[in-house]
């Protein structure tokens, strides 16, 4: 074991994208657990849209990384020294932690994953952590699909987004995706079986919407917020449901965002339209991984990870998910 740990820390609040100078990335002595705890090498870090939430301090879900402090990350690594019964060398656990290759561990926040069926560490890592759970939850308990619907989802082709599509197709939906490159698009319809796809980016969204969607919107489950959400607020059945998952679209923002023009939509409609954290289902996580899990080994379901070599390069990697240059779940490989 290395005597040296390297930790990110965050020095400063993002203005815009976050620029080289908001976290440093640091040499220190590698924590010694005390009783009751245990240290964790590294092998994943899942970097996700909320960790530029996490560095601001916009009100938000939980209490934001203090400046100095260590950067909050989903992470997946070994146990390499254990002080508790329960956890053993060699363990392989996930959860919430940092930045770090080395760091302390209790359980509550780093558990250890569940048998892995033969699925690689790294996709069982990426699907069960965050991204299937807040997709078969938000889809499954707020969007509550009937077969024959149609669903729209924004970033489609990305962690969350590919998942909500195909979980619609699997409910006997339509399943409608945005995402912001035709090679995207290309793979959502190809390979995961959407029904149609949209390039937000060079077609007119409410004109493709309109063709792609000719019964209506049901249910959008929001990645973006901003423009798209606008476009479907025009576009949504009575009774219809947005769940509403992330604003990816503003989380750069330098000024105030404009609310939507089309809010009146909630009221003529009568939408539903909610918010949720992934976390709110935490007790909940065995139902999504069962249903996940089966609809992958029935070969119902596809999941790309987007691996990327080095903790050093996190802040670079990261700021892909604000460019639409990942190709599914990003993570980096840290040991
Ligand atoms: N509520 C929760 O508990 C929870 C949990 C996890 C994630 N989320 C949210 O879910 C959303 C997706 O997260 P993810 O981890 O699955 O990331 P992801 O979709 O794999 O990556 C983010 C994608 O967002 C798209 N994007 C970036 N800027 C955009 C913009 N201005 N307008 C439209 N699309 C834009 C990009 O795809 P394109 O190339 O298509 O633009 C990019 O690939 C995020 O908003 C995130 O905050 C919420």
């Amino acid at each position: 074991m290395a005597d040296m740990n390297r930790v990110w820390r965050l020095r400063k609040r993002p203005v815009g994208v976050i620029g080289d100078d908001v976290l440093s990335f640091d040499q220190e002595p590698v924590p010694e657990p005390a009783d009751g705890q245990f240290l964790m090498r590294m092998n994943y870090l899942s970097l996700d849209p909320t960790n530029r939430i996490w560095m601001s301090d916009m009100d938000q879900y939980m209490p934001p990384v203090g400046i100095g402090e260590a950067m909050r990350g989903v992470v997946c690594g070994t146990v390499v020294e254990s002080k508790h019964p329960d956890f053993a060398q060699g363990d392989i656990v996930s959860g919430l932690g940092s930045w770090a290759e080395y760091q302390i561990g209790t359980p509550g926040m780093l558990n250890k994953m569940g048998p892995l069926g033969g699925v690689a560490v790294a996709d069982a890592f990426g699907l069960f952590a965050v991204v299937g759970p807040t997709a078969y939850f938000g889809l499954m308990d707020l969007g509550t699909p009937k077969a024959g619907e149609t669903v729209v989802v924004s970033a489609a082709a990305g962690a969350v987004g590919s998942i909500v599509g195909q979980i619609a197709k699997i409910q006997g939906c339509r399943a409608v995706g945005l995402a912001g490159s035709d090679a995207k698009c290309k793979w959502i319809v190809d390979e995961l079986g959407f029904d149609a796809a949209i390039n937000y980016k060079t077609e007119d969204v409410a004109a493709a919407l309109k063709k792609a969607c000719p019964n209506g919107i049901d249910i959008y489950f929001d990645n973006v917020g901003g423009d798209i959400l606008d476009a479907c607020f025009k576009q949504m059945n009575l009774f219809g449901r947005i769940p509403t998952c992330g604003l990816i679209s503003q989380y750069n923002a330098t000024a105030e965002v404009p609310g939507p023009k089309n809010y009146p939509m909630i009221l003529m409609q009568r939408l539903k339209v909610q918010g949720f954290i992934v976390l709110d289902y935490a007790a909940r996580y065995p139902e999504a991984i069962t249903a996940l899990g089966g609809w992958m080994q029935q070969g119902k379901l596809k999941f790309r990870v987007d691996m990327h070599e080095g903790l050093e390069h996190a802040v670079s990697t990261l700021r892909k998910l604000y460019t639409g240059e990942n190709q599914g779940k990003l993570m980096v490989k840290v040991s």
